[in-house]
């Protein structure tokens, strides 16, 4: 059962903090090399890494349906997307919108696993914008993980496992992590930053799940995106909260969609009960 399997993984989260970590034998044996090396060797192994992860091109929606219209039924199932922006813009919102869309509309349960929200302050202001996870839970249809940045890393190095029985016990299709930038920020070398953030999207690509993950930055100069873009992860969506002659604006920006012609503009979004709206003849210029 999957609430075993949750509960096995909650007590074991001491245990598994105190083995000694080890970092994986790919970073280590490249660690060794120093200087242009090291990048060349990153580089000549990511297109290994792309073509894991896309298994066919199915759709699946969103269930936003101003979204889903705009990028051609919705997200490649099966594929890795990364939704970026300052805190506050909205990636909790739009990443629960995407779960809560999937149980409910296509019968895909969904599995969050987060680094920094607490699960019944969570809950509760989920429950405010509409969406029941404690009911979803109960019915097996939603698991929620808090996860310990460093209880990734050990993951990255043991290769998924509680979390992969979890993914086949509940049969979760749809997974959303928020947000990879705390796990980043336990590495401060940009190279070793970079090689981690490919090996976590390599190990989620391996899960057979439509992949949601959350990014606390919108720069295009942010290791993570650039890891994002090297990895070709499927798509990539910004989301932002601009101030503008006094007032903030909510805005939304599909960057990258793989195989998929994409709107070049940036749209007005609105948070309302239900999620996130987006309004396609709403240009923003900021
Ligand atoms: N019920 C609601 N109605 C309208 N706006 C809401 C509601 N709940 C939260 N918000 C807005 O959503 C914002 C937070 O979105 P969130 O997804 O948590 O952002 P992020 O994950 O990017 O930090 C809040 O700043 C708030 O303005
Ligand atoms: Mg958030």
């Amino acid at each position: 059962m999957v609430r075993d399997l949750v509960r096995g993984f909650l007590k074991g989260k001491s245990a598994q903090r105190k083995k000694k970590k080890r970092a994986p034998k790919k970073i280590r044996k490249e660690t060794k090399h120093h200087g242009s090396h090291r990048w060349h060797t990153l580089l000549k192994r990511t297109p290994h890494r792309t073509s894991s992860h896309r298994k066919n091109g199915e759709i699946a929606p969103t269930g936003n349906k101003e979204l889903d219209a705009l990028i051609g039924g919705g997200l490649v199932r099966n594929s890795i997307n990364l939704i970026a922006g300052g805190p506050g813009t909205g990636k909790t919102i739009f990443s629960v919108q995407f779960l809560v869309e999937g149980i409910l509309r296509y019968h895909e349960n969904g599995l969050y696993l987060t680094f920094e929200e607490n699960k019944e302050k969570f809950y509760k202001d989920m429950l405010s914008l509409g969406w029941d996870l404690a009911k979803l839970e109960e019915q097996g249809k939603f698991v929620f993980l808090e996860y310990k940045p460093e209880q990734v890393k050990n993951l990255i190095e043991r290769g998924g496992g509680i979390i992969e029985d979890i993914i086949r016990e509940g049969n979760i299709k749809r997974i959303v992590i928020d947000s990879i930038t705390s796990f980043a920020l336990l590495y401060e070398d940009a190279l070793e930053k970079k090689e981690s953030a490919l090996n976590l999207f390599e190990m989620i690509g391996r899960w057979g799940c439509t992949a949601l993950l959350c990014s606390q930055d919108t720069s295009l100069n942010d290791d993570l995106v650039i890891a994002a873009l090297e990895f070709e992860v499927d798509s990539i969506i910004l989301l932002y909260n601009i101030k503008h002659r006094g007032r903030r604006k909510r805005a939304i920006e599909i960057l990258k969609m793989r195989g998929k012609e994409i709107p070049n503009k940036t749209m007005r979004i609105k948070i309302y009960k239900g999620g996130v709206k987006i309004y396609p003849d709403k240009i923003v210029d900021f």
